[in-house]
């Protein structure tokens, strides 16, 4: 135990069970151990370790490592946290000497060093899982520049679209969600060691060495603030339930493009799911679980927030509850990515599909913009483009199914053309402005894109030796 020289009584059982920490925190064990061996090495820079007591600390910690890696580590009652168990088998394997290393130190900033280590290598991991997505899409997108299928807004038909196109949308927000985590990394790699409890330390530990020792690029300016600042969780947590909730977007598609009434899509076999009553289903449940988990993944931030609002100054129990939220919401991404990937590369389009749901209606902008371009202010071409549609529904036809006369009723400018505008292909490939649908515009979409993933820095990597 680290502490209990003033009590004289040992803890209750039930308080242990409800205060230990160790049965997540050991996840921490690496970053636990090389931050240890970073600061047996600045508190002899200090000259609180001789040479000698730091190098037997520094190779006792590196046993310890050992064990935990090859699963021989063996937990003892007492060890209330990481820190804790690791200290206590450092002592066991070097004896009291073992006992300086916590000189100046406190589990208050060893813990938000551990986990700001912790999450940066976290961070780094599901930035290539994004990778791998973006680079999914592209390839998907690359296959269905030319695809036709039909635009929603408000889920109803709109414009037509090129499916590469629709795929594309996906990229750029994964875009965002790695832009976010090379921006969050840079104010979680800094580091908190030598703040202390909350008071910092009375002993010359260079801390600018220290952190740099660890991959940090910088340490913290207040000692309250370092031990108590969990805005990387936050932060984190916001970018991971930012990320769950484009996938789940991307799902929610997929689920519906799916479903045998539109047809659009099919769900490799091994991605998609069967029924146990009802042979003919093909269910599209890893989508639903991406959906579905991006519910957690929000829940997991706002549960973070609700602890962290009400929080007095430096550090307090309650930080305890930020590990598990981080935890779930990583292992939960780390499984859903992969599947989210696979599913995009093995996605089948079905263009006959797709080109038979796309209806003439969809074409009523492009007629507005016909008398357009014969000098009609926009305004009045939508009400005569409106107008035609109606006609063609009494009439019981397609708009290009209304005689040139009738289009003549509406209004002069129409002349003989008009049944140039529909043209599904055509509206799509007028769309050719930058960020448009047209193919021309998707394959200098793509070209960008790819220079995107290219150019991409990843977020501060930080190799543990
Ligand atoms: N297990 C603790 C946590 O996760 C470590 C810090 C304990 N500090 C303390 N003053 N009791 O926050």
């Amino acid at each position: 135990m680290l502490w209990g020289g003033a009590f004289s009584e040992p803890s209750d059982a039930d308080l242990r069970a409800l205060q230990d920490s160790i049965s997540f925190d050991k996840r921490f064990y690496k970053q636990d151990i090389i931050g240890s061996i970073a600061y047996a090495r600045a508190i002899a820079a200090a000259g609180i370790l001789t040479d000698d007591e730091a190098a037997t600390i520094v190779d006792g910690l590196r046993l310890v490592l050992k064990e935990f890696e090859g699963g021989t580590f063996e937990l003892k009652d007492g060890d209330e946290d990481i820190h804790t168990a690791v200290e206590r088998r450092l002592t066991e394997l070097v004896g009291s000497v073992g006992g300086k290393l916590h000189t100046g130190r406190s589990r208050n900033d060893q813990v938000a060093t551990d986990f700001r280590l912790w999450v940066l290598e976290a961070m780094a991991q599901v930035d290539a899982l994004l990778a791998d997505t973006q680079t999914a899409i592209i390839e998907k997108a690359s296959e269905h520049v030319e695809t036709l299928m039909p635009g929603y807004t408000h889920m109803q038909p709109a414009q037509p679209i090129t499916a590469g196109h629709w795929l594309m949308s996906f990229f750029w927000m994964l875009s965002r969600d790695r832009d976010r985590l090379s921006d969050i990394a840079k104010r979680a790699a800094v580091s908190p060691l030598g703040s202390g409890a909350l008071a910092g330390t009375p002993f010359d530990v260079d801390r600018s060495l220290l952190a740099q020792e660890l991959g940090f690029h910088a340490f913290t300016q207040n000692s309250l603030d370092g031990v108590s600042d969990r805005d990387f969780v936050a932060e984190f947590l916001f970018a991971l339930a930012l990320v769950g909730t484009h996938l789940s977007r991307l799902a929610e598609d997929v689920i519906i493009y799916s479903n045998p009434l539109f047809g659009y899509i099919t769900l490799n076999d091994r991605y998609s799911t069967g029924s146990s009553i009802m042979p003919q289903k093909r269910n599209a449940d890893p989508m639903e679980l991406a959906r579905g988990k991006a519910g957690r993944l929000i829940g997991n931030l706002t549960g973070l927030l609700a602890t962290l609002k009400g929080l007095p100054s430096s550090y307090d129990k309650d930080l305890q509850e930020d590990k598990e939220a981080v935890f779930d919401s990583v292992d939960n991404v780390v499984l859903l990515l992969p599947v989210v990937t696979a599913i995009i590369k093995t996605l089948h389009l079905n263009p006959d599909k797709l080109k038979a749901a796309l209806g003439e209606d969809m074409l009523a902008t492009d007629l507005a913009d016909y008398l357009v371009r014969k000098g009609l202010p926009f305004r009045q071409a939508h009400h005569i483009s409106g107008q035609a549609v109606r006609m063609a529904a009494d009439q019981g036809t397609a708009l290009s199914g209304l005689s040139l006369e009738s289009y003549q009723e509406l209004s002069d400018l129409f002349t003989a053309d008009v049944m140039n505008v529909f043209d599904f292909g055509a509206s799509v490939a007028k769309r050719k402005a930058a960020g448009g649908t047209a193919p021309e515009a998707v394959r200098q979409q793509i070209e960008t894109a790819k220079n995107w993933l290219a150019q991409h820095q990843g977020v501060h990597s930080i190799q543990l030796k």
